[in-house]
């Protein structure tokens, strides 16, 4: 018997949300970019995005956050398809509809997730089976978080973040994100951050031995201690009621708390599910946040969920 398979007209994928354990920020580079040394982590905070063919392209977002996202060229998901199908050869015009969870403007990496979701999905709609490094080169160009959100689980980010090393990292950590009335924008933090260290030589950063340990231990107390961001200040400069937001979750019981890369999502680490739950409530009843996210990490980086398939 012979099956006949109906063309592929759409594709799907789950995307992560990322938090930076380490953000490390070094001075400006020749091409206006800091030097990092950070390491990501990917939480289990979704976005999905699903791709498919259409007379002429669009995007469209949808999803409880969808609020503030761009639906024109600016959009960096379809700056994805666009880069993608150059590279590629494509003529084929997609739609692109993305179901947004991860908060907007809020330093958890949603548009960079997104175009590492776009690139995933056309690849595989167009069936162009490019390999992990030259999707990863594509990815890079469209922003520096974009690679490592194809790759997900907890790595290494150099260069301007967007050179990716394998860490050596055990055990499963429990978060709880406190989100906040409007965005940040990154260059104005990292504007904010050179301000604030203008009277300073910045050294260029390197891994410190703290986290790396931490996280071979797989001890979250550990890697609690070990959390640090070099753009906290300034965020904290630009938003005074981040500080407040910090002490909140370490007075209700957080074994550490993080501005979330330039912010204003506020992360804590906790024991377990148990305590995400109690530490969740208790900000929530506080009221000193808009909303309040439970997730685990590592997550897995943007994976195909449906298709490709007819629709
Ligand atoms: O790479 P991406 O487009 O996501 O960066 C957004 C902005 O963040 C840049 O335009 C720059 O202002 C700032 N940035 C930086 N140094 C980095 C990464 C980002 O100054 N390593």
């Amino acid at each position: 018997m012979t099956s006949v398979t109906a063309p592929s007209t759409s594709a799907t994928v789950r995307v992560p949300a990322k938090v930076n354990l380490e953000l490390l920020v070094g001075p400006v580079r020749e091409d206006g970019y800091h030097a990092l040394s950070t390491v990501y982590h990917a939480v289990s905070l979704f976005d999905e995005v699903t791709v498919s063919y259409a007379d002429e392209w669009g995007l469209t977002v949808a999803g409880p956050r969808a609020d503030g996202v761009p639906t024109d060229g600016s959009n960096l998901a379809a700056r994805a398809a666009q880069e993608l199908a150059r590279a590629g050869g494509i003529d084929e015009p997609v739609h692109i509809r993305i179901r947004k969870d991860i908060p907007v403007s809020g330093g958890m990496a949603g548009g960079s997730a997104d175009a590492a979701a776009t690139l995933v999905a056309c690849d595989h709609l167009w069936g162009l089976g490019l390999s992990r490094e030259a999707l990863e080169e594509i990815a890079a160009d469209l922003g520096s978080d974009v690679p490592f959100l194809l790759a997900g689980g907890t790595a290494m980010g150099s260069g301007r973040g967007e050179v990716l090393a394998p860490v050596l990292a055990r055990g499963t950590y429990h978060w709880v994100f406190a989100l906040s009335d409007g965005g940040l924008s990154t260059p104005a933090v990292y504007a904010e951050c050179d301000r604030l260290r203008s009277a300073f030589t910045v050294p260029e950063p390197k891994p410190s031995p703290e986290m790396m340990q931490a996280l071979r231990s797989g001890n979250a107390r550990l890697v609690a201690e070990a959390l640090a961001n070099d753009l906290q200040p300034a965020a904290i400069s630009l938003m005074p009621e981040l500080g407040d937001i910090l002490d909140a979750g370490m007075e209700f019981g957080a074994l550490g708390g993080i501005v979330s890369g330039s912010g204003p999502t506020v992360a804590f680490l906790v024991e377990g599910t148990e305590a995400a739950l109690d530490l969740a409530v208790s900000l929530t009843a506080s009221g000193t946040v808009r909303d309040v996210r439970r997730a685990t990490g590592p997550a897995h980086g943007a994976h195909l969920v449906a298709g490709p398939r007819p629709d």
